[in-house]
């Protein structure tokens, strides 16, 4: 009898262990259906992240409704652009709390951060220091250095946690004795997830360094909030932020750095005033100067519309489903094993996961603990509609870390040889390289995680070529 009772109070459905869960589950089914009904199991949001179709169609009503004429001039069709990127960048600079920022529009994180390298005044006196864990459009900033005769330095990364080594890190902060010197770190690792310590951004800056927060992988599921940390360059993409549209980010240039930022040369709508016949020009005197040519004017208005999106949704709501729908993920993954008790994933970074964003990665073990290649793992999931990401996520300084590859192997490689590529250098150091990347962002349910769940339960066993 008491069974019968039981059996009419207990729901059916346990409810699900991820937080905001009725919330996300119906943003899914208003905003984001085109997954469902094409069947995607979309895990790759570091990669890109997806748009809603409310932005969709409001931006695309505003186009049909409105003429929009080019910028910088008065007629009323290039006011109406004028304005509405007006309202774009101001609305930018307020979501990330910057009223000390100047907002400069770029293609993207990377042409942010090319502005950052051409422009900060590496010379002889110049140091650029940087964490391992960097995406390559950091790394590519050490050419600019090194070419003007300033130092490079790396600070690794701890092999274990994939966190910063703070001991490290502190003395390469104090051993610098050069006037122009630029530390870049990512606030939020596009490999391993980890969220470095914002506090690194005052302790470089009371030691006399300039700083560079890419944040690109960071500010899509975390509030990045200016007010409190102030780095004097920040780059972002905002695609990765909400999807639409692609092709445009900005660089966030603290007021008082922008004069340090040495523009080499002018284009239009970067001056004041230019002559043709003598060899003067001025150049603008705020993010105008940094914008070379046309603007995406057409698009641009776009962002407000997404940053409406996630202010709807806000921001520290996306924050912790992320939490949960992540460390529900890897927790799950953390157990699967083999029949021989042999683990089936290795997942890289911190064990508790504390501090870390919605990306992880991972290599899939066999039975007997041998690595299967990442690129198997892809062609599998592509099979089954599984869009995760794989290789080194041009992060080139994480990967050597957790595949343990050394200086020596390094150097050997790249000075044995005129060109090389990946798979070369997996053949010639006869060592894995690469890993699988999952992430997860604002339209994941956790059907997308106990699909990719169910696929690495069918590989247990398995022994796979
Ligand atoms: C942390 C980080 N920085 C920079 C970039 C470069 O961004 P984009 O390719 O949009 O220029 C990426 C792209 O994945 C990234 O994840």
């Amino acid at each position: 009898m008491f069974n019968t009772i039981f059996k009419n109070i207990i729901p059916k459905q346990t409810a699900s262990p991820l937080l905001h869960n009725d919330f996300f589950e119906s943003l899914r089914k208003s905003d984001y259906s085109r997954l469902d009904k094409q069947n995607h199991i979309y895990l790759d949001y570091t990669g890109g992240g997806l748009y809603a179709q409310s932005q969709l169609d409001q931006h695309f009503e505003s186009l049909k409704q409105n003429t929009f004429g080019n910028p910088h001039s008065t007629n009323p069709t290039s006011l109406h652009s004028t304005k509405l990127v007006q309202q774009t960048r101001d609305n930018i600079l307020r979501f990330f709390r910057a009223d000390e920022y100047h907002c400069i529009f770029t293609q993207n994180a990377s042409m942010a951060l090319k502005i950052v390298g051409e422009c900060y005044p590496f010379d002889q006196n110049g140091h650029f220091l940087l964490l391992a864990d960097n995406h390559n459009s950091v790394n590519g900033i050490r050419e600019y250095c090194k070419n003007k005769g300033g130092t490079v330095d790396y600070v690794p990364i701890n092999l274990e946690d994939l966190t910063i080594p703070r001991e490290l890190l502190e003395q390469s902060l104090n051993g610098s004795e050069k006037s122009n010197k630029l530390f870049a770190f990512p606030a939020q690792s596009n490999v391993s997830g980890v969220k470095h310590d914002l506090e690194w951004i005052e302790k470089a800056q009371k030691k006399g360094w300039d700083v560079l927060l890419d944040a690109a992988a960071f500010v899509p599921t975390n509030v990045l909030d200016l007010s409190l940390f102030k780095p004097e360059f920040v780059s972002i993409s905002f695609y990765k932020i909400f999807g639409f549209p692609t092709g445009i980010g900005c660089l966030l240039v603290k007021k008082s750095a922008f004069e340090k930022l040495k523009k080499k040369w002018f284009a239009g709508g970067t001056v004041s005033l230019a002559s043709a016949a003598t060899p003067f020009h001025f150049l603008a005197r705020d993010h105008e100067r940094f914008e070379n040519g046309t603007i995406n004017y057409l698009e641009i208005p776009a962002i407000n519309l997404g940053l409406h999106h996630m202010e709807s949704i806000g921001v520290q709501r996306i924050k912790s489903r992320i939490d949960s729908l992540s460390s529900y993920l890897y927790q799950k993954l953390d157990q699967l094993r083999h029949s021989n008790n042999v683990k089936q994933l290795e997942i890289f970074g911190p064990k508790n996961r504390e501090n870390c964003g919605g990306n992880m990665i991972m290599t899939f073990r066999k039975p007997d603990n041998s690595k299967i290649g990442f690129e198997v793992i892809e062609k599998i999931t592509n099979t089954r509609n599984i869009s995760i990401r794989s290789g080194c996520f041009c992060n080139p300084g994480l990967d050597e870390t957790n595949n343990c590859i050394s200086n020596e192997e390094l150097v050997q490689y790249f000075t044995s040889r005129q060109t090389g590529d990946y798979w070369d250098m997996i053949a010639s150091l006869k060592k894995m390289r690469g890993a699988t990347r999952v992430s997860v962002g604002i339209a994941t349910t956790q059907k997308d995680l106990e699909t990719f769940i169910s696929f690495v339960k069918s590989l247990k066993d398995q022994i796979i070529r």
